[in-house]
């Protein structure tokens, strides 16, 4: 989704903008924008399309001295909501008077009635966009003293904002200010970098501070002053980033995507490390802070997220139930709040989100908190306003995923989950013996993973009878549903093939119309309970002419033989299981998409953090 990054140092701010706007790439975009103060001019350039674009447009327009005197700017990558994407709607945007400028994450819910407004008292605004509003709304109050006049425009608009806003008149500072989307402040020597995301930053400093919801900052090279939209002043403290310059970078892979599914076993390895007790049969999730009293009086569990958050959440569900004998269930983070959730102090809120930042989840957040359940997250970026605002929780340490299509945060989010379940289990049904064992078949997914990861060559061979389909299903039972779901959703956002997960079971009761000879069936037929009914629904669908992969246990040879391909897993719990074999269909996904010469680690019209509702 949209991406801010803003500069002010003694660096050519041009060149530094570009790259930190190439870091935020991967969060999916359409357009991108620079502006710069240059002799006491505000400058801008603005390109429909990728970076590389907009960097060739400002290097041939723009004389060379431009790039090596210029040390402050603002730059954005914006994915549309308000008017395609065209150069004109672009960030930054101008005020009336073209001398501030705006760059704009989130969406101001009254911008209509404010444009309104503003051009009953002259204003003319040439884009579609929210953002130009509010950047009018600036100029509008600007006496003199910008940071006034942003703190006033930002007591009219309803909705969200992560800014960074520039005046040619007051030069050596930008304001910058959030509420619902984030802001990140890169402290350096000398520099300071403002950015929507930590990526953009790591070049510089690894010292950061989050802004919070409605804090209002205003940096220069040397300082970084918050306060509230008061006027009142705030302190938040200078964290330490958690990640490192090479680790955002493709190590070797063509991309990211292949990168993160072969880092799963070293992210799995890190998310597990330190947190199973094997001498209780149990795990240590300290950042959970809860009591082992608290643990045992809980009533339920509720998991919400989004897209692959969320069906890692419906493997948690099996995971709560079947090993912590609690009720459990799963919402879509986005329905949460319009519900009237039924909650209260014994209901335990599990908010699942890689990011950290996804809008909707985080609304459910708020709402849980409101009424008064036990909330905590499963994150895995390190700050993130999840990971803050619910104060408690458990990082994932999947290490940065910069591919849209998520992988390793979700084989992360399940081993966490299995945790989390086992540690709730040890307060009810489970032994210490039932608990130790669980706990070595936990510690046991990052070899099981790289056992898949073994076949890649094969899955690779075995894409190709299936890359030329525009349908496919994947079917699976129990807690190989979700993976199915998650297996359909990586096809269908990196490939473009039209992809649907449904329960084995369900197929006869509808889906089952669709098929026709040779449509692909993936099939999760592993060695769990319910697999000879699997095998039984696989026999129907090949009665129809369908052609079925399998994701078989190693060794099954009767479920393999069903298959007109397959792949194996190794074998292990059910609940374990659904890694290896999710690992199988990100596999399948990414060489089923090279093969159709897709943009794999930035899909069309995908954001990698969403951060609207
Ligand atoms: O950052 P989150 O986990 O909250 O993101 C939720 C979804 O937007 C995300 O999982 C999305 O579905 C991915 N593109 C899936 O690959």
């Amino acid at each position: 989704m949209c991406g801010i990054v803003g500069y002010i140092g003694k660096a050519d701010a041009p060149t530094v903008l570009i790259n930190g706007l190439r870091r935020l790439e991967y969060r999916g975009y359409d357009s991108a924008g620079i502006a710069i103060l240059d002799e006491g001019r505000i400058v801008v350039s603005k390109a429909p399309g990728k970076v590389s674009v907009l960097n060739e447009q400002a290097r041939s327009a723009w004389p060379a001295a431009r790039f090596d005197r210029c040390t402050t700017g603002i730059a954005h990558t914006r994915w549309a909501t308000h008017g395609p994407p065209t150069e004109v709607n672009a960030h930054p945007h101008l005020d009336q008077s073209g001398e501030i400028a705006m760059v704009h994450n989130g969406i101001i819910e009254n911008y209509r009635s404010l444009r309104v407004r503003l051009e009953a008292k002259g204003h003319q605004f040439h884009s579609e966009t929210d953002t130009e509003v509010l950047v009018h709304l600036i100029g509008e109050y600007d006496r003199g003293d910008l940071f006034q006049a942003v703190c006033d425009a930002l007591h009219q608009v309803e909705g969200t904002f992560g800014i960074a806003v520039l005046s040619a008149r007051e030069p050596g500072k930008i304001i910058t200010a959030r509420r619902g989307s984030p802001i990140i402040i890169g402290v350096g020597d000398g520099e300071t970098i403002i950015a929507s995301d930590a990526a953009a930053i790591l070049a510089h400093t690894q010292r950061v501070i989050y802004l919070d919801d409605n804090d209002i900052a205003v940096v220069t090279a040397e300082s970084v002053d918050i306060r509230d939209l008061h006027n009142i002043p705030v302190t938040r403290e200078i964290a330490e980033l958690d990640m490192d310059a090479a680790a955002a970078g493709k190590g070797g892979f063509d991309h990211f995507m292949l990168k993160e599914i072969h880092e799963q076993p070293d992210s799995l390895g890190n998310a597990i490390r330190g947190r199973l007790d094997f001498n209780q049969g149990s795990s240590v999730l300290a950042g959970m802070g809860t009591s082992q009293r608290e643990l045992a009086e809980l009533r339920r569990v509720v998991l919400i997220g989004c897209g692959t958050s969320l069906y890692a959440g419906l493997v948690g569900e099996f995971a709560f139930e079947d090993l912590a004998d609690i009720h459990a269930e799963v919402q879509q983070a986005a329905e949460f709040r319009y519900r009237n959730p039924i909650l209260g102090s014994r209901d335990l809120v599990i908010a699942i989100s890689q990011s950290g930042e996804t809008a909707d989840t985080l609304a459910a957040v708020r709402e849980a908190k409101q009424k008064g359940a036990f909330v905590m997250s499963l994150c895995n970026v390190v700050g993130s306003t999840i990971a803050r605002e619910t104060g408690r929780g458990v990082y994932l340490h999947a290490g940065p995923e910069i591919s849209v299509a998520s992988t390793k945060a979700f084989t992360c989010q399940v081993a966490v989950l299995l945790m989390m379940a086992l540690k709730l289990g040890r307060g009810r049904r489970f032994s210490r013996d039932d608990g130790m064992r669980f706990a070595k078949e936990i510690e046991n997914t990052p070899a099981l993973v790289g056992r898949v990861i073994q076949q890649n060559a094969r899955i690779a061979e075995i894409a190709a009878a299936y890359a030329h389909h525009e349908h496919a299903f994947f079917i699976g039972r129990g807690p190989m549903y979700p993976v199915a779901m998650e297996g359909a959703l990586k096809l269908k956002e990196i490939s473009y093939i039209h992809a649907e997960g449904f329960h084995a079971a369900e197929l006869k009761h509808g889906p089952i119309a669709l098929l026709v000879q040779g449509t692909p069936i993936i099939a999760i037929a592993c060695d769990i309970p319910g697999k000879s009914k699997t095998l039984g629904n696989i026999e129907e669908c090949r009665a129809r002419g369908a052609r079925i992969l399998g994701i078989v246990t190693e060794g099954d040879d009767e479920a393999a033989a069903s298959m007109d391909d397959f792949i194996t897993i190794p074998r292990c719990h059910p609940l374990v299981a659904t890694i290896p074999a999710v690992v199988a269909l990100q596999l399948l996904a990414y060489h089923i998409a090279r093969l159709r010469g897709c943009e794999i680690d930035q899909p069309r019209n995908l954001a990698k953090s969403v951060t609207v509702e």
